[in-house]
């Protein structure tokens, strides 16, 4: 084995965004690039000599090349131990969890999320921190700095490593330590819920449907619901990692989650569905013939997430995305909860949740979590969900209308315009952005305008503050739109507008949403001109 130096210079636009550095595959596969950013991350922690590390993946095409990879270039820089999951695999939960769990210096994961898989499609690699959570913006800004500066990496030419056989096996003086990627998940799902009672739901007749998407929860999602739960074989479809996801797009979402929706949505439905993600941080609820919008999800698992063992004892207080709905402050009202309001991208709950100022928290974009790990945990949701719907005896759509007709509706929509051109994109928002200050008091179809402002967050646990996090417009009556440009696009600018109105009247909160929301949609093209900015009469996906 020889420790080779190699000569490199900087490559643009090694930038991590709201989760990672995400590319196309074929730019990570090109010569230098992984092992530039690779370099950048060691340079942006301080160094990785003595340091332990988790690395894992969602199983995307080029996951196992880049494992070897990195793990060369951890060996070649004289770090200490790297703990794998088998054969280069773990979800963004359970490497969250082996980072806290093991006390680690944090841990590498190689995923593009809900992006598609496969040579012509999208890759991505993210570093946490040692409490399990993404990096924050400091850590990431040392790693692109550093990327923007660097003239050589260090890595280590031998074989590939047997990433199949679980075990120790050395590597120029580093220890690779390949752990089964699902075994300290489930030992964590146990200590948080009941798996007696739920064992006992299933026994009774309990019908469920989980769709991996041919992603990275397939084999957690087996080893809990079938094999520890007793749900019948079956129950997890599309349950084998694929490097492609099937051809499909891993997102748990109505969309791309047809399948399951189509089968929820039939005369034969099971009473419970769900889906996951690529790297399973995300998750879909679906009962049977309703759908439950991540938001209301997120509601709805704080109203009880009592019935839990692992959260008896109540919630510290609980926090959403800004452009989240609203109706998780509505349980939090009702029930005394502190509620906070963060930017978009999970990294900012890690200092509320480290510092114990909330124990649940999530987002519009299908990602729920607690204080278990620093990740959204799609499996965790559907477990919690498994909870109540057991702890309540009552369906899906029951405890949806018995929740709106406690606390309002909600109705929600998020409308995504994607690969529209950068500059109009930018133009749009800019625009918006300048006529801010006058805009309260005017109205827009019949809605008037009670506040606007761009959004910045002051971190209250470290006084770091973010700004331009998107802007918001509320209506009188609780009805908003917020607009944001995704931080996680790999192609041109996607604008996201967000849109919600409230509903108090137990008589009209069972309308289509869309429906619903008909105004909201009017008053947010009347105020930003997207159809005439970006040439898009329609968005390109509703979720
Ligand atoms: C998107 C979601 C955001 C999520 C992120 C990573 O980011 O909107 O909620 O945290 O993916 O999964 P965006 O593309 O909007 O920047
Ligand atoms: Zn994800």
């Amino acid at each position: 084995m020889e420790r080779l130096t190699i000569q490199t210079s900087p490559i643009d636009g090694q930038k991590p965004g709201t989760s990672g550095l995400r590319k196309k595959t074929r730019v990570f596969m090109g010569r230098h690039y992984l092992e530039n950013f690779v370099q950048a991350i060691w340079d942006g922690i301080g160094g990785v000599a003595g340091k332990t590390l988790v690395l894992g993946g969602d199983g995307r095409y080029f996951n196992d090349r880049a494992a070897q990879i990195i793990l060369r270039m951890a060996a070649a820089s004289d770090a200490a131990r790297v703990i794998v999951g088998q054969n280069g695999l773990l979800s963004t939960p359970a490497a969250s969890n082996l980072i806290r769990k093991r006390g680690t210096d944090g841990g590498i994961i190689l995923s593009a999320s809900h992006n598609p898989g496969g040579i012509d499609e999208d890759f991505g690699i993210k570093f946490n921190t040692p409490n399990g959570g993404p990096a924050p913006a400091d850590v990431t800004e040392r790693m692109f700095a550093a990327s923007r500066e660097i003239t050589e990496y260090a890595i280590i030419e031998t074989h590939d490593i047997d990433l199949a056989r679980l075990g120790e096996t050395d590597l120029a003086g580093m220890v690779v330590e390949v752990v089964d990627p699902v075994a300290d998940y489930v030992t964590l799902m146990e200590q948080l819920f009941d798996f007696d009672r739920l064992r006992a739901l299933f026994a009774g007749g309990f019908r469920m449907r989980f769709d991996a998407m041919h992603a990275i929860t397939g084999p957690y999602a087996t080893a809990i619901l079938e094999e520890a739960l007793g749900a019948p074989p079956g129950t997890v479809v599309n349950g084998m990692p694929s490097p492609d996801f099937g051809g499909g797009h891993p997102d748990p979402n109505p969309i791309w989650a047809k399948d399951l929706m189509d089968v929820m949505m039939g005369d034969d439905a099971p009473d419970f569905g769900a889906a996951s993600d690529g790297d399973g941080d995300r998750n879909m609820i679906v009962g049977r013939g309703a759908y439950v919008t991540p938001s209301d999800s997120l509601a709805v698992l704080a109203a009880h997430a009592q019935l839990a063992p692992g959260y008896a004892g109540g919630l510290a207080g609980v926090a959403r995305s800004m452009p989240t709905s609203r109706a998780l402050d509505r349980v939090a009202a009702a029930r005394g909860l502190d509620c906070y309001e963060t930017p978009t991208g999970w990294k900012f709950f890690g200092n509320l949740l480290d510092a114990g100022k909330i124990t649940l928290c999530g987002e519009e974009s299908a990602g729920t979590g607690s204080d278990h790990v620093r990740e959204k945990d799609g499996v965790w949701a559907v477990l919690l969900w498994l909870s109540i719907l057991a702890g309540t005896g009552r369906s899906v759509a029951e405890i949806l209308a018995a929740h709106w007709a406690e606390f309002g509706r909600n109705y929600y929509s998020r409308h995504d315009y994607e690969a529209v051109d950068s500059d109009a994109a930018n133009g749009l928002m800019e625009a918006l952005r300048a006529r801010l200050p006058e805009l309260p008091g005017q109205s827009f179809e019949n809605l008037v305008i009670a506040a606007a402002d761009e959004f910045a967050y002051d971190d209250p646990v470290d006084g770091s503050r973010a700004e331009a996090q998107g802007l918001r417009i509320d209506f009188d009556g609780g009805a908003r739109v917020v607009m944001r440009l995704s931080g996680t696009g790999t192609e041109g600018a996607t604008l996201r507008v967000y849109l919600e109105a409230l509903e108090l009247d137990p008589a009209k909160q069972h309308e289509d949403p869309q429906a619903a929301l008909a105004p909201v949609i009017a008053a947010a093209d009347a105020l930003a001109g997207i159809t005439a900015r970006t040439g898009r009469t329609a968005p390109d996906v509703r979720t």
